[in-house]
């Protein structure tokens, strides 16, 4: 398959599982491309087709035409140079890889992440939070975001694709948001006696059982084992990157009693404790492996020949039979 027709499906399925819902995402499409539609100079130059149709910022191809047929995939967490570097050398020892999957963005997909963290009012909205109260504490935290990715050294990963030869795609937000909702549905959805259960829970997920056998399990960061854990929701696995503290307190206000969460702030951590709301951090690296092995489960229906080298954080485990 080409890379293009993968990315495209990948950003279909991303699509599929928004919590803005699919109606929502194609009237945003819809209003940028009435917008740069009417863009002249060099506003029309810089404008970012992509956007177009593709709602997920922080998602897109960094090395490559599109054109490429790819089937062997090498897919890593966090892919940079080293990563890039590990490819060639696995290249010349004889393994096939024509492709480089990344979770965490680089490059463009980087420095474009704020935009995708508006997702974060509706993943709010979903537990119960009115709009206007996500969006006002969100917007100065996509500020600070935005700076300090504009000062990062952003392409270094994709030049050393290009010049190694690597066609490369990041997918962010596409599999955070399938994660979100795997979540949702096989934990939040259940009731629990206490917060111990909810662990247990999440150990009968493969990628957890397997990042808990490396020392590595899901850990209640607020809260306790015998705690009772109340409204459980998934409000910090898809938006890009953590919001800001404040939304602990908005959440507790909206009736939620644990949160489950990747990767948990010290600043959110100390909101929590506040407002007596339990927090569970999922292994980071099991949360983002379960998203893009659910996005692989639906590309090698579509691509049987499709192959994977796990390296950086990810570790395959396939769901279809
Ligand atoms: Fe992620
Ligand atoms: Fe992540």
């Amino acid at each position: 398959m080409k890379l293009k027709t993968f990315f495209q499906r990948a950003v279909e399925i991303g699509i599929s599982a928004d919590p803005r819902g699919k109606t929502l995402v194609a009237k945003m499409l819809r209003k940028e491309q009435e917008r740069q539609k009417k863009l002249e100079g060099k506003e029309k130059e810089l404008a970012d087709e992509e956007r177009t149709w593709n709602p997920y910022a922080d998602s897109r191809i960094i090395n490559g035409t599109g054109e490429e047929e790819v089937r062997h995939f090498m897919v890593g967490i966090d892919i940079e140079t080293q990563e890039i570097l590990l490819a060639d050398r696995l290249r010349e020892r004889g393994e096939t890889i024509d492709c480089i999957f990344i979770h965490h963005p680089e490059g463009r997909p980087l420095a474009d992440l704020g935009h995708v963290m508006s997702i974060q009012i509706d993943v709010l909205g979903c537990i119960g939070v009115p709009e206007n109260q996500a969006e006002w504490p969100l917007g100065p935290r996509i500020d600070r975001i935005h700076r300090s990715i504009h000062a990062d050294n952003l392409f270094r990963t994709e030049r050393a694709a290009e010049l190694l030869n690597f066609p490369a795609f990041c997918c962010h937000t596409v599999t955070d948001n399938l994660v979100y909702q795997f979540i949702e549905k096989t934990i939040c959805k259940k009731k629990y006696d206490d917060c111990g259960e909810i662990l247990n829970t999440l150990l009968d997920i493969p990628e957890y059982a397997y990042y808990a056998k490396k020392g590595n399990p899901p850990i209640i960061v607020n809260g306790n084992r015998a705690g009772r854990p109340g409204k459980i929701v998934a409000s910090e696995f898809t938006g890009g990157t953590n919001g800001p503290e404040e939304f602990i307190e908005k959440q507790a206000h909206a009736g939620v009693g644990t949160i489950l969460s990747m990767h948990v702030t010290e600043k959110s951590l100390e909101e929590a404790k506040k407002h007596h709301v339990n927090m569970v951090q999922c292994s980071h690296m099991a949360s983002d492996a379960i998203g893009i092995n659910l996005l692989l489960d639906r590309l090698q229906k579509e691509e049987k020949r499709l192959t994977t080298l796990d390296v950086s954080g990810f570790v395959r485990i396939a769901r279809t039979k």
